[in-house]
């Protein structure tokens, strides 16, 4: 008796394991876009280089596109497509690298760089995945 009645509730607990599973599987590519920001807050010293690290995946051509939004107002970083042009800002120009997983690296930080940076990656079919970063920079008394 008690062997079986063990047995069945393990059966019950691994079939709604798998239901949730699927869902948050689901829920998470609704277009076939996910984004991951696995540091969303970078502490940098003036001059230093900082990466702001994302990861996507994406089905077919991905877009993507970088902002700073601080007090002095909102700029375009960069924005390329996955295994094609890259087109970096003029005043960015000597600082940014991009990555294939969809970080850049940003070089020498001066207090200016501080705010948000926001990344949105966006499929083929318009379907989008945002991402945001706050960096704050400090001087270096
Ligand atoms: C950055 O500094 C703030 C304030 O000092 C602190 O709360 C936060 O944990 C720091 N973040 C990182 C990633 O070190
Ligand atoms: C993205 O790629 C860069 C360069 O290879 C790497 O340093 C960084 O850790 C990667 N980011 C993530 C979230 O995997
Ligand atoms: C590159 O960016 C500039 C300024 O944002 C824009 O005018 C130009 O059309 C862009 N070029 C491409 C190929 O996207």
């Amino acid at each position: 008796m008690r062997p079986l009645q063990g047995s069945r509730s393990r059966g019950v607990v691994v079939g709604t394991v798998t239901l949730c599973l699927a869902a948050g599987w689901a829920l998470q590519t609704p277009g076939g876009v996910s984004l991951v920001v696995p540091q969303p807050n970078i502490n940098a010293t003036v001059a230093q280089n900082i990466l702001l690290s994302v990861e996507y995946s994406c089905r077919g051509v991905a877009t993507i596109e970088w902002k700073h939004v601080s007090s002095w107002g909102t700029t375009s970083i960069v924005e390329w497509r996955s295994g094609n042009y890259v087109n970096i800002s003029t005043v960015y120009k000597d600082r940014v690298t991009t990555f294939e997983n969809g970080s850049i690296q940003l070089r020498n930080v001066g207090m200016r760089d501080a705010g948000y940076y926001f990344v949105t990656v966006m499929d083929e079919h318009g379907t989008n995945a945002y991402g945001t970063i706050i960096v704050n920079v400090y001087g270096t008394n």
